[in-house]
C-alpha cells in the first residue's frame, strides 16, 4: 500500500460474515466498538484487510446494510479477487496466477453430475470460483468424489466447505490463505512486511488463514463447528491462535489484547468521553470521541446539563474549526451550541454515528488537519 511509507504497525485480515459482522446483533455493538478503536488508534499506521467469501456484488450490499469501515485491501470470492483502496482497483497479477490448471467449464460439466449440489446465485459464480449449496450430511462424500473426477480431467482444484452449507470450488492456488501469502510476499519485496498480522475468522473457508507462518489468529467465540474441528486436528498446539470467548468483532478486540498487539480499549467503552488526558490526546482519537459524544447526546444517554456543555467547551480549547465538504466553516463553539437543541431527539431510536478513514496531518507546530467521513444510521419506530 502506497499510503504507508513504512511497515504497518498491525495488519488485521478479517472475515466479514459472523466475524467482523454479527448478523445476530441488530445494534451492531461489537462492530461499532471495533470501528471506534480502529479509527482512534490504528487507521493512520496500520492496515485493515477484509477477506470474504462474498462476490463484489454481495460485498457491496453488505457495506450498505452494516456500519462497516472502508478497508485498505478487499479480498473477495474466497481469496480469488484482490482489490486495493477505496476505488477497489483489482490486482491483475493475482488473477493470472489463478489460471493455472483451472477451467471453469470442466468444473461445471463435472459438478452437473451431482444432484446433491444446487448452484448458488449467479452473482456468486466468479471467474475463479464455482459455488453450490449442499447438505451437511452429503458434503464429505461429494467433496471426495468430485475431487477425484476433476483431478482425472487434469485440473488442480481446492474444494472448501463453509458454514455447514456452502461448497466452493477454486483453483488450487486460490483461497483466503494463499491470497494473504501473496500479499505478504508483495509487502516483503517492498521491505514493508507488517510488524504484526492478526487473522480473524469463524468458518471453514477461514481455516487456511491460520496456517500462514508467523501470523496471530483468532477464531471468534461463535466459530462454526467445521473450523473448530479443523483447529483441533491441525493447529491446537499453536499458541498464536486462540478461540475467543467473545463474539465477532469483540473477539477481535479481545485477541488484540491477548497478544499485546496494541491499544485494546475502544473509545465506545470509555466511561467519560471528556476525560482524555492531555498526554494521551491524538487528533484522530478526538474526532472519534467527539462524534461518539454527539451520538450519546442525541440518544439522551448523557445528562443535559449546563456544566457538561461548559466542560465540553473547555476541552475544545484552543478553538478549532470544522470545515464541511461544501466549504462552510463552523467554529467548534458553534458546533457545540447546535448540539444543545438536539438533546435526546433520537431517544429510543436505533441512531448511531461512526467515523471512517480518519486521517490526521500535522500542518503547523501545534495545528492538525483531520480528514474523515462521518456516517449516521437512523432506524425509526423501533418495536
Ligand atoms: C459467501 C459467498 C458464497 C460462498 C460462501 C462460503 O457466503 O457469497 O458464495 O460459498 O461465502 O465461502
Ligand atoms: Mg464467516
Amino acid at each position: 500500500m502506497e499510503r504507508l511509507t513504512s511497515s504497518a504497525k498491525l495488519m488485521i485480515v478479517s472475515d466479514l460474515d459472523h466475524t467482523m459482522v454479527d448478523h445476530h446483533d441488530p445494534e451492531n455493538i461489537s462492530l461499532l466498538r471495533f470501528n471506534a478503536l480502529w479509527e482512534s488508534s490504528y487507521r493512520r499506521d496500520s492496515l485493515l484487510v477484509f477477506s470474504t467469501g462474498r462476490s463484489p456484488t454481495l460485498y457491496k450490499q453488505l457495506r450498505k446494510e452494516k456500519p462497516m469501515l472502508t478497508p485498505d485491501i478487499t479480498i473477495m470470492s474466497v481469496g480469488t479477487e484482490i482489490t486495493y483502496g477505496n476505488l477497489m482497483v483489482p490486482d491483475g497479477g493475482w488473477e493470472e496466477v489463478l489460471n493455472q490448471k483451472w477451467d471453469r467449464k470442466i468444473v461445471q460439466e463435472e459438478t452437473s453430475k451431482f444432484p446433491e449440489l444446487s448452484l448458488q446465485s449467479e452473482t456468486e459464480q466468479r471467474p475463479h470460483k464455482v459455488s453450490f449449496n449442499v447438505d451437511k450430511s452429503k458434503a464429505q462424500d461429494v467433496t471426495k468424489k468430485l475431487s477425484e473426477l476433476l483431478t482425472n480431467r487434469g485440473l488442480d482444484v481446492k474444494i472448501i466447505y463453509s458454514g455447514g452449507m456452502d461448497l466452493d470450488i477454486l483453483p488450487q492456488g486460490a483461497g483466503k490463505g494463499q491470497a494473504l501469502a501473496y500479499l505478504l510476499n508483495k509487502f516483503k519485496a517492498e521491505g514493508k512486511l507488517p510488524n504484526n498480522t492478526l487473522v480473524c475468522g469463524d468458518s471453514g473457508n477461514d481455516a487456511e488463514l491460520f496456517c500462514i507462518p508467523d501470523v496471530y489468529g483468532v477464531m471468534v467465540s461463535n466459530a462454526q463447528e467445521e473450523l473448530l474441528l479443523w483447529h483441533a486436528e491441525n493447529a491446537k498446539d499453536n499458541p498464536k491462535v486462540i478461540h475467543a470467548t467473545e463474539r465477532c468483532a469483540s473477539g477481535i478486540i479481545q485477541a488484540i489484547g491477548h497478544f499485546g498487539l496494541g491499544p485494546n480499549t475502544s473509545p465506545r467503552d470509555e466511561a467519560d468521553l471528556l476525560g482524555s488526558k492531555m498526554e494521551n490526546l491524538s487528533p484522530g482519537g478526538e474526532v472519534v470521541r467527539f462524534y461518539l459524544l454527539h451520538e450519546k447526546w442525541r440518544r439522551g444517554e448523557i445528562e443535559n446539563s449546563e456544566s457538561y456543555i461548559t466542560t465540553l467547551e473547555a476541552v475544545c480549547q484552543p478553538p478549532g474549526i470544522f470545515v464541511h465538504p461544501s466549504g462552510v466553516e463552523q467554529s467548534f463553539r458553534e458546533c457545540i451550541s447546535a448540539l444543545k437543541g438536539n438533546h435526546g431527539d433520537q431517544q429510543g431510536k436505533r441512531y448511531r454515528v461512526w467515523v471512517d478513514q480518519v486521517f490526521p496531518t500535522k500542518i503547523g507546530s501545534d495545528t492538525w488537519l483531520v480528514k474523515f467521513q462521518k456516517w449516521e444510521m437512523h432506524v425509526e419506530n423501533l418495536t
